[in-house]
């Protein structure tokens, strides 16, 4: 996605060869012009999939999943970090973190996604593909299904894209990240970088 990209090259910074700061526009700062083409990009790749729920986890994939949801008309869910206490039937999840080495538990009231729910999970970073496998045994939980997921911005050297793949569900990544250093910048991958 172009104006992505672009936004990424002007604003984004590199801080390492694998962590790319994006708090100017994606995270923290959002620049919501950007997010509305990002929710009408993913909405218009998954529009024949029956998708009756999008899925996120707090913070990061919050915005993209609703603008998402906005273009296809359908309510968006956030799997939130920390249990709150007027949550009545969890459904809980462990992920473990490579990029903070934690654990932590993610979590839906159970009524959020139901049986028959079509789900699509949208996150900002697909990194290490911990947060996607965390959701696919939530819905599985859930007796609903996970039919495709959507990544605003891939480091493709790191795991999540071989275990996307593997799993064989459509899934569309915005930008995918070839290699990044803080003195050579970015360079893409453009092959990859639409729908699989
Ligand atoms: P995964 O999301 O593919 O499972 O990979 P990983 O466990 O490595 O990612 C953990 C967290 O780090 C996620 O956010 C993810 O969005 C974020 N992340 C991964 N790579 C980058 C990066 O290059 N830059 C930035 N800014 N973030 C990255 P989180 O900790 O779950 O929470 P939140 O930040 O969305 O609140």
């Amino acid at each position: 996605m172009d104006l992505l990209k672009k936004t990424i090259e002007e604003e984004g910074v590199v801080l390492s060869p694998s962590v790319l700061k994006v708090d100017g526009f994606l995270n923290h700062k959002i620049d919501p012009i950007l997010l509305d083409e990002i929710g009408k990009e993913f909405a218009g790749a998954f529009r024949n999939l029956g998708i009756t729920k999008v899925l996120t986890i707090e913070s990061g994939g919050i915005v993209p999943a609703f603008t998402t949801a906005l273009y296809l008309n359908v309510p968006v869910v956030f799997a939130k970090k920390a249990e709150p206490s007027t949550m009545r039937n969890p459904k809980t999840c462990r992920v473990h973190s490579f990029t903070k080495n934690t654990d932590y538990t993610i979590c839906i009231e159970q009524n959020t996604i139901h049986e028959g729910d079509r789900v699509l999970f949208i996150d900002d970073f697909l990194a290490n593909g911990q947060a996607y496998l965390g959701i696919k045994k939530l819905v599985g939980d859930c007796h609903a299904r996970l039919v495709a997921s959507g990544f605003c911005i891939e480091k493709a050297w790191q795991p999540g894209h071989s275990i996307l793949k593997q799993d064989g569900f459509p899934f569309k990544v915005l930008a995918s990240i070839r290699h990044m250093s803080p003195e050579e910048g970015i360079s893409w991958n453009y092959d990859t970088a639409e729908t699989e």
